[in-house]
């Protein structure tokens, strides 16, 4: 047995006494990297065992057992900190929940439990990612935060201060009075969904959600909608043939027939005449068009 050890032997009796739990909210964005704190680095995380509970009536899944990883599936992805602290890449929203850090020395715990509450903002989409949108187009953002583990968010709202919101590009909250957007959120408050028309220079736009806890932003999530800049490309393709389809139909035989009366009322010398009958013609060919 190392000294660290022997130390921890005499301070457990210490430590033995202390009850109760240490709890933190850490909420991120689906697909970064998290590291959730436990604070008791000690001889080497040796002592550290992190637990995941993601339904509160189910069993806790051990993540790390004495400093070691025990979770086969999310191996890779699963890293222990210097300071005993538990880090997950690329984190999903499947992984919201409770995860607690707790510290045995011999079969025995050692002080309180660290429990960590990881909650996980995420947007979707109405459109399926492989459709592409483009402009005149209805679409609707969901921005979700996932908790578990028995956490509701109207306990979140009361007790944590949160709020969840869209913001615009310059990073300013959107507002119900903008009537470019329709926002609706759930009655818990745990759900913001973002209702617009795409405009043209939305193309590859990055959609944003903020959360904030007690006014301080924890984090934001965005996404990204894939619009096809062609379609408005082709439509004014579309347009320049129509207009010269109208032309060629409507304008040309104005021409000839001008040419015509032309040549006639040149013949006669009557140039007065002449362009009075152009203005007819061109004012009649107006006509057509409406
Ligand atoms: C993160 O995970 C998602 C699936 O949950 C995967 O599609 C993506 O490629 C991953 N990103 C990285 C950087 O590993
Ligand atoms: C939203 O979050 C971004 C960081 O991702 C920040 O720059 C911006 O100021 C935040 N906006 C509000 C209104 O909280
Ligand atoms: C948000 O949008 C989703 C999917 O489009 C829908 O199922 C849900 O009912 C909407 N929720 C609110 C509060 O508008």
């Amino acid at each position: 047995m190392d000294e660290c050890l022997l130390g921890l032997i005499m301070l457990s009796t210490l430590l033995a006494g202390t009850s109760g739990v240490d709890e933190t909210h850490v909420f991120i964005s689906s697909g970064e990297d998290v590291r959730l704190p436990c604070n008791k680095a000690l001889c080497e995380c040796k002592l550290t065992t992190w637990n995941y509970n993601r339904f509160s009536h189910l069993a806790a899944v051990e993540l790390i057992g004495l400093g070691l990883k025990k979770d086969t599936e999310n191996l890779e992805r699963l890293s222990l900190g210097s300071d005993c602290s538990l880090n997950i890449r690329n984190v999903t929203k499947e992984e919201c929940g409770v995860y607690t850090c707790r510290l045995f020395l011999n079969d025995k715990q050692l002080g309180t439990d660290v429990r960590v509450y990881l909650h996980v903002l995420y947007v979707s989409s109405s459109s399926s990612s492989s459709q592409t949108i483009s402009a005149g187009l209805s679409v609707t953002l969901s921005c979700q935060l996932y908790s578990n583990a028995g956490v509701t968010c109207d306990d979140l709202v009361r007790s944590e201060g949160i709020e969840l919101f869209w913001v615009n590009q310059a990073g300013v909250k959107l507002t119900r009075s903008d009537s470019r957007y329709q926002i609706s959120s759930s009655s818990d408050h745990c759900i913001s969904n973002l209702t617009t028309t795409l405009l043209n220079e939305d193309h590859n736009r990055e959609w944003k959600c903020n959360i904030t806890q007690r006014n301080q932003v924890k984090t934001s999530a965005t996404y990204t909608l894939k619009s096809s800049a062609g379609t408005e490309v082709s439509r004014t393709v579309v347009r320049v043939i129509l207009i010269i389809v109208e032309f060629a139909v409507f304008a040309a035989p104005t021409v000839i027939l001008l040419q015509i009366i032309c040549s006639r009322r040149a013949g006669r010398k009557d140039s007065q005449h002449s362009e009075e009958i152009m203005i007819n013609t061109i004012y009649g060919k107006n006509l057509l068009y409406k």
